[in-house]
């Protein structure tokens, strides 16, 4: 299968999870998504990482975000997986695991990475948007577990930056200052940012985060 790009639709599948069957287009419904793979059930980093997105459940909601976990391991080992999580990682599992033991989602997704590892899938992540369209890949080897503070951080800036003219520079976090896109005149500028803004060059200028 090709690799999916950027702006690509996010191919639409139905799988059996520790949640019940999900459609993924449909559970994705007019809000966003993280779909994310992880090598294998009873793993170490696996377990750390699934603990720490069940903790940052919240965050996702409040970014009106879903996240689902994938592997190719069976329905029962999730579910019995999920109780060491709960118990190592002091939290509660609250998003749907898929079993993908056939991998057909992991192909569909280009997920396994066969000079990497024939069989388990690596650490993929897809951002997908309300227009089901990919708005960010990342892919990780299986001995460095994923910084999900990162994932936010993008989600924060995709959604800011998908209605406006506006990018966020380098390391940018929610309520720091934004850069005009080059197609915008200063012109234009100065009646789409009430705020102002500062031309430090003219191809970077500077305005303060609209939604604080
Ligand atoms: C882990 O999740 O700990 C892991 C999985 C596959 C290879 C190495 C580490």
């Amino acid at each position: 299968m090709a690799t999916l790009r950027l702006g690509d639709i996010a191919p639409d599948f139905t799988a059996e999870t520790t949640q019940g069957t999900l459609n993924f287009h449909e559970w994705i419904g007019d809000g966003w998504a993280v779909l994310f793979s992880h090598p294998a059930d009873y793993t170490p980093v696996c377990t750390t990482e699934l603990g720490t997105v069940a903790k940052f459940k919240d965050q996702f909601t409040e970014r009106n975000t879903k996240v689902a976990a994938l592997s190719v391991d069976p329905l029962k080992d999730h579910h019995n997986w999920i109780l060491d999580i709960n118990e190592t990682q002091n939290t509660t599992v609250n998003f749907p695991l898929i079993a993908d033991h056939d991998r057909k989602i992991a192909e569909l997704y280009d997920m396994i990475h066969p000079n990497a590892d024939e069989k388990a899938t690596v650490r993929s992540v897809f951002v997908v948007g309300p227009d089901k369209k990919i708005k960010l890949t990342l892919t990780y080897p299986p001995s460095t577990g994923r910084n999900f503070h990162e994932i936010l951080r993008v989600i924060d800036s995709l959604q800011l930056t998908a209605y406006r003219k506006l990018a966020t520079p380098a390391n940018w976090e929610k309520g720091d200052d934004c850069v005009i896109s080059p197609s915008v005149s200063n012109e234009e500028a100065k009646g789409m940012f009430p705020k102002g803004f500062t031309e430090v060059k003219p191809y970077l200028r500077l305005t303060p985060d609209p939604e604080i």
